[in-house]
């Protein structure tokens, strides 16, 4: 099988498990006890299943910002209620109407990254606030948290693979990645991220695209 089509292979068949996994949260659906995690296995299947897709097929065309943030962010209080993590209030502020041109797919995973590593930096529950503006020539978004900041010794080599204060967590062997996946897409697009600890406690993320006109 030549490499693109064992690519093509491999997405076909992990559609048919999200595919069985959406079969299966249909029927936990009709009784009441689990519509609730119903809601959340479909949800996460379908964000699931919309990466999987970006694969092989770039989601091009025009997003709303704020639609793509709202599917983000549940997303990550889904994660952290199917694991019982902590209690993270998430706020987002997008300026009306920003748009994006560029791979959706891409942008929820940029996002999802960002908010699931301040939540996890969180374990006793914070706030994150997820902030979108436009800028002279682009867009900014901004990801922000108050938790304890970024270990001062990572911070030079923090975009780059492996790179985790992770421990014996699940998916060992998978850590350390979120950042570099970031910066990645990011960089795919055109545009940049840098990060910081704040003066008043808590990191920051940035992103700055001058490809989105917003
Ligand atoms: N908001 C944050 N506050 C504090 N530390 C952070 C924050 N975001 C990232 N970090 C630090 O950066 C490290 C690298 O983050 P990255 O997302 O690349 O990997 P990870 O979260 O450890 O693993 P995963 O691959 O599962 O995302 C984290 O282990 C953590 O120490
Ligand atoms: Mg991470």
């Amino acid at each position: 099988m030549s490499e693109d089509l064992s690519v093509r292979g491999l997405v076909h068949d992990l559609n048919n498990v999200f595919q069985t996994i959406q079969d299966a949260a249909d029927v936990l659906e009709e009784d009441e006890r689990w519509s609730a995690l119903a809601g959340t296995i479909h949800r996460s299947t379908e964000h699931g299943l919309r990466l999987l897709r970006s694969v092989i097929e770039a989601t091009r065309g025009s997003f709303e910002l704020r639609r793509i943030a709202e599917i983000a962010v549940q997303f990550a209080r889904d994660f952290l209620r199917a694991g019982n993590g902590p209690d993270i209030a998430f706020r987002i502020q997008i300026e009306e109407g920003l748009r994006i041109s560029s791979n959706a797919a891409a942008w929820e995973r940029i996002l999802v990254n960002l908010l699931l590593n301040a939540a996890q930096a969180m374990p006793r529950g914070g706030a994150v606030e997820l902030t979108a503006r436009r800028t002279d020539n682009g867009i900014e978004v901004t990801v922000a948290d108050n938790g304890p900041g970024i270990p001062e010794q990572i911070l030079p080599k923090l975009f780059d693979p492996h790179v985790s204060t992770k421990r014996g967590q699940r998916g060992a062997g998978l850590h350390g990645l979120g950042l570099h996946i970031v910066r990645t897409m990011v960089e795919a697009d055109g545009g940049t991220v840098s990060a910081r600890n704040r003066p008043e406690g808590g990191a920051e993320f940035v992103i700055l695209n001058t490809d989105d006109q917003g």
